[in-house]
């Protein structure tokens, strides 16, 4: 058994499916712990020099996976405690949930899926949600539920609150958790 960073030092970990908020709140919660911010997705487009979107129309979702195991397994080597925002699909991988929640206090933030397809709007630049997002992100949220729970050491309700409140409760967790 791993004890994981010791607690001063561990990151800041955000979950959640996409349009949950992940990288607006982290980017905000960096700036107020004076913290590097990173991008799980950010990460593997720098890799692959490619953008998510072209890694899963020419190599697939699966060598997608296999890179986001790899940044999250860098992440959370890194001494530099970090606030980090992962894809909405990293922690289906059993190693990644272990590992981050090793590392970091992994915050999960909810919304209800027909909060989630107003945010992304189309869905664009996101694979997954190509077709029909609403309807997408209605069959992941019930299939991820389990991965989510099992992840996340907390989560942070974001339905109808600013980034600014939700940041604030994101951090009195990470707090909490943290002493
Ligand atoms: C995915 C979420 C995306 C990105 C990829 C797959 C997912 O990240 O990693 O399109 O499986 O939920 P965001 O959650 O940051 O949009």
């Amino acid at each position: 058994m791993t004890l994981g960073a010791p607690r001063s030092q561990r990151h800041l970990v955000l979950i959640g499916l996409m349009g949950a908020g992940k990288t607006t709140v982290g980017r905000e919660c960096a700036r107020r712990l004076e913290r590097t911010f990173v991008d799980t997705d950010d990460l593997i487009t720098a890799t692959a020099r490619m953008t998510v979107d072209e890694i899963f129309a020419t190599a697939g979702e699966a060598e997608f996976r296999r890179l986001e195991h790899d940044v999250v397994a860098d992440v959370c080597a890194s001494p530099e405690p970090l606030v980090v925002a992962c894809g909405g699909g990293a922690v289906l991988d059993p190693e990644n949930r272990r590992a981050l929640r090793a590392a970091g206090v992994v915050v999960w933030l909810r919304a209800p899926a027909r909060t989630l397809a107003r945010r992304v709007g189309d869905g664009a630049t996101r694979p997954l949600l190509r077709d029909d997002p609403a309807g997408a992100l209605a069959r992941l949220e019930r299939l991820r539920e389990p991965a989510y729970e099992a992840a996340a050491h907390v989560s942070v309700d974001t339905d109808g609150v600013g980034i600014d409140v939700v940041a604030e409760s994101v951090l009195a967790a990470f707090v909490e958790e943290t002493v």
